[in-house]
């Protein structure tokens, strides 16, 4: 979503800074830039609607500054113009914002009676305006933001300059990250450390209700009430924040080659003595039930589990969608564990649904990738991935260590429930430690998904179809296919066709499929010679020796139902980049999308 950057130096010109920070939060996905200075004594504002090119056109090359605020903006509120860009001023206050102001109308009703107007659609403009008006009233910043904070419902990363109080930075956060980097002469606030990383390696986190004034001698953070708070300074662990694409031509792509590296690295500690180092993993035996919430590709690893747990531990587990658990009736109890997964962990539905399970004291468990998220921090134990920095929208590399780490999460508690013998953990441990040459013949097949995308790019649907993990696999690899291509693709459960979805099969429309259970596969294959018949074109990943001319086969080695769900995703994952390719899109940034959806 939103990127938000701010500096204050002793000695350096801070523009270039605050430039370099929003290019590094690009992925995240924006549509409007924006940027605020201090420029003959006076806070100077430039912004636009677009990419940060734009915005760097507009600045006067010259312009020298040792404060300044910066921010990318993903439209939520107001389209994506300049006037609704970030930063906005109202009177003293100027400010960028991450998240959503809920009671902003009930809020700038109040300040209209105060004769206060608005240029902009926003709800920031209003935050803006609340702001300077608890600074008028009060004329002091601990005072002002405490009333602000008492005042705002939603979710905010404020980043505040104040024009009589130039020697200073302030900042406030509840729930949308801010961090605060710290460097000789130079300190840097940001939405993320990518953002900082080109200048330091440390940094403070601001939790919920928090803020800080930041300036070149020392960062004073205080809680809501005014308590100076001491906080730990974490190191960033560079390794893990690689934001280059290497050789390779885009990020997806590197990001899906280096699975052969990204999964064993998630696994390792937990298998790298056998049975043994499975124990470190949680025990869930002292559960009835695994409910496991997320949304997107994080939502699609849940199911893959789900089946795990069911099928292999006879475990009871649902999986819901983040945005739809929060608001219906789920049956929690203190015998459910409830499991978030997400790369980000700064997904606001997965945010507010793992609040409302806390709220009720029931235990939680995160799948996380980022490390000091917001989800990290909330959840009671998080389990992290270590699929690295993923700076690709459409997500791989994190879905597969996703899966990888629910994976054995499930053989830990099949052993501990007895539902699973150690000879069986022990063979799937194996092709775990295996997995780099498993999966490299499928990383680099690319002239069969080249040619494969050569025959589907113009297409206008697609369907992506299976039977139990192979429809949820076609899930994962219907979306990968639509958001970066934006060719219309679904997944439907391959039984599920005859009543009703078969009538939009037509000549050449092609069908993606896989076949992995051979308790299944035959009624898989009658349900694709249902739609052959009809003129699609067939394309079937299957472990079984099936020889079918008509269809195109992308054969994967027979393995464990703890490996396969990672067999069959490399050629879904690399049928959607070559199909991509040819129609030419942002396959890195596709059209509308963000990295992190930290807004509802
Ligand atoms: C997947 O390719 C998408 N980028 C999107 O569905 C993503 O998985 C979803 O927004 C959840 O994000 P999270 O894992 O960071 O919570």
């Amino acid at each position: 979503m939103c990127g938000i950057v701010g500096a204050i130096s002793k000695d350096r010109n801070v523009l270039p800074i605050l430039i370099t920070g929003l290019k590094n939060l690009e992925y995240r996905g924006y549509d409007s830039a924006g940027v605020a200075y201090l420029k003959n004594k006076k806070i100077n504002i430039v912004k636009t609607s677009g990419k940060i090119i734009n915005l760097e056109n507009k600045l006067n090359k010259n312009d020298k500054s040792n404060i300044g605020i910066a921010h990318t903006r993903w439209a939520t509120h107001g389209k994506a113009t300049s006037i609704n860009a970030h930063p906005h001023s109202v009177k003293h206050i100027t400010i960028v914002h991450n998240g959503i102001i809920e009671n902003y109308e009930e809020i700038k009703d109040m300040l209209e009676k105060e004769n206060y107007s608005f240029k902009s659609s926003t709800d920031t403009e209003v935050a803006c305006a609340l702001l300077n008006y608890y600074y008028e009233e009060f004329r002091d910043v601990d005072r002002t933001i405490k009333e602000f904070m008492k005042k705002i419902i939603g979710s905010y990363a404020i980043v505040m300059i104040i024009d009589n109080d130039l020697d200073n930075i302030y900042v406030l956060k509840k729930e949308s990250p801010l961090v605060i980097g710290i460097s000789d002469n130079t300190n840097i606030v940001a939405s993320d450390i990518r953002a900082i990383v080109k200048y330091t390696n440390k940094y403070y986190i601001l939790n919920d209700f928090e803020y800080a004034k930041v300036n070149t001698n020392d960062v004073i953070i205080k809680s809501v009430n005014g308590d100076i708070l001491s906080k730990e300074l974490h190191t960033i662990n560079l390794e893990e924040i690689d934001n280059s694409k290497g050789h390779y031509k885009h990020y997806m792509l590197k990001e899906i080659m280096e699975q052969n590296k990204t999964i064993l690295r998630t696994v390792l500690s937990f298998i790298e003595d056998g049975i043994d180092s499975l124990s470190k993993l949680p025990d869930l035996t002292k559960y009835k039930e695994i409910y496991i919430v997320g949304c997107g590709t994080a939502y699609h690893a849940g199911l893959v589990a789900k089946y795990l747990f069911e099928e292999i531990t006879n475990t009871k587990c649902n999986v819901y969608l983040a945005s739809e658990f929060r608001y219906q009736n789920n049956f929690l109890s203190k015998d459910t564990l409830t499991i978030f997964i997400s790369q980000s962990g700064e997904t606001a539905d997965t945010i507010s649904s793992l609040k409302l399970v806390k709220s009720k004291g029931y235990p939680t468990l995160g799948i996380i990738n980022v490390d000091n998220s917001t989800i990290s921090y909330l959840v009671d134990k998080c389990l992290y991935t270590k699929a690295g920095s993923e700076i690709a929208v459409a997500s791989t590399k994190a879905y597969t260590a996703q899966i990888a780490l629910l994976s054995v999460l499930v053989l830990s508690h099949g052993l501990r429930n007895k539902t699973i013998s150690e000879d069986y953990v022990l063979k799937v441990i194996d092709q775990f430690k295996n997995i780099d040459n498993l999966i490299s013949p499928l990383l680099d097949d690319k002239d069969l998904y080249l040619s494969i995308a050569k025959k589907i790019y113009k297409e206008k649907d697609i369907f992506y179809i299976g039977r139990g993990l192979d429809y949820y696999l076609s899930m994962e690899g219907a979306l990968k296919l639509k958001e970066i291509s934006y060719i219309h693709s679904e997944a439907y459960s391959a039984g599920e066709l005859k009543h009703g979805t078969i009538s939009l099969i037509e000549k050449s429309t092609p069908v993606i499929s896989s076949a992995t259970n051979t308790k299944l596969n035959a009624k898989t294959i009658s349900n694709l010679e249902e739609v052959l018949a009809r003129g699609a074109d067939i394309y079937l990943i299957t472990d079984d020796n099936y020889k079918d001319k008509s269809f195109t086969i992308i054969n994967i080695p027979k393995v464990s139902i703890f490996i396969k769900p990672i067999l069959v995703i490399i050629p879904y994952q690399l049928i959607a980049y070559y199909t991509a390719l040819l129609k030419g899109t942002d396959i890195d940034k596709p059209k509308n999308l963000a990295k992190s959806v930290t807004v509802e």
